[in-house]
């Protein structure tokens, strides 16, 4: 009896000093929803790499791709719940959770990813990595996927091509609102049920990055895709507050350090591989690529651009000015 307390004492012990001082090492769950031969997928991958470099025996790092441990859906309550330590989700998926985030989301309103990374490095962008702190959640870094195109079985050549097709969304309210502006009908679904809704007509039509929808075989299922570069596909790595806060000051160092490496590869590949998925769209016999000419380009704008006003007090005045502001090169 007294050898069964004493263990049990033991183990009760060892769980409150934590897995580090019982020379465990600390195992960190990256989880994410897309392939890993995408930036985000390539950036979990060093992320790992680079953490088990610079802390060998103290950290062990697994990543989960393709929503194999959490999809979109609950990612954000097993980050809560301490059941995955990492999560990169898109920008646009954290409107429960911050309505300032969302001005990543208004249509036309980045002219590019240099005008993007200066409004994210920038004071204002700095400061959203805090802007879930109350809800328990760290921002620890910006990561690049790259501009949004739309894609359907017909040409987008104008708005009114976009008129009452089902387009599927994020879970954003504003990427809902820029499809209603156009008379079509946003669809919010998770990313990892986009390719077979597309396949059975639940929805004609989407929205995402090059490497997203290459990676995602939506060439496949969809023949038209237009260049738009309307939007952006971007991400906020974040952690659970509470278990960061508490990681001994040696390995949220290294963890640290090893993000910042993981950023700069994210960061370098990015474009690359959008330029890829787009040549291998271009290539794949399945589907052609439409581009827009600076006239039609600016009617797509003046279309979905009255989205602005609409989210204006949520999002916050200054912050939209801010982000016009990195367009222009000058500060954010
Ligand atoms: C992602 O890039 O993480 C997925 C974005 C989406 O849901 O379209």
């Amino acid at each position: 009896m007294r050898k069964i307390f004493i263990a049990a004492a033991s183990i009760a012990v060892l769980a409150l000093i934590g897995p580090a001082s019982a020379q465990q090492p600390i195992v960190i769950k990256f989880s994410h929803v897309v392939a890993e031969k995408t930036p985000k997928g390539q950036a979990a991958l060093k992320f790992k790499e680079e953490a088990e470099k610079l802390l060998p025996g103290k950290v062990k790092v697994e990543v989960y791709p393709s929503s194999q441990l959490f999809g979109d859906a609950k990612e954000m309550e097993a980050l809560a719940l301490g059941d995955v330590q990492f999560i990169a989700p898109s920008l646009s998926k954290f409107d429960k959770f911050t309505k300032q985030l969302q001005v990543f989301d208004l249509p036309f309103l980045f002219d590019n990813i240099g005008a993007i990374d200066r409004f994210q490095q920038g004071p204002e962008g700095q400061k959203l990595l805090t802007s879930m702190s109350s809800k328990g959640f760290i921002g620890l870094d910006y990561w690049h996927n790259g501009m949004k195109q739309m894609s359907a079985n017909k040409p987008l050549l104008t708005p009114g091509d976009a008129k009452g097709l089902k387009f599927r969304v994020q879970p954003s309210d504003v990427l809902a609102a820029q499809f209603i502006q156009l008379g079509a009908n946003p669809q919010k679904l998770a990313f990892a049920e986009v390719y077979q809704a597309l396949q059975l007509g639940t929805v004609d039509a989407q929205e995402n990055t090059w490497s997203n929808s290459f990676s995602q075989k939506y060439q496949e299922v969809q023949k038209n895709f237009t260049e738009t570069e309307h939007g952006v596909v971007d991400y906020m790595v974040v952690t659970n507050a509470t278990w960061w806060n508490g990681l001994p000051k040696d390995v949220k160092e290294g963890l640290e350090k090893a993000m910042k490496l993981a950023t700069k590869v994210n960061n370098d590949v990015a474009d690359q591989l959008n330029q890829d998925a787009r040549k291998k769209i271009a290539t794949s016999g399945t589907a052609t690529i439409q581009e827009l000419t600076p006239a039609q380009r600016a009617e797509w704008k003046k279309a979905m651009e009255p989205v602005w006003t609409k989210f204006e007090s949520a999002i916050g005045k200054d912050l939209i000015q801010s982000a016009l502001k990195s367009n222009s090169g000058g500060k954010s």
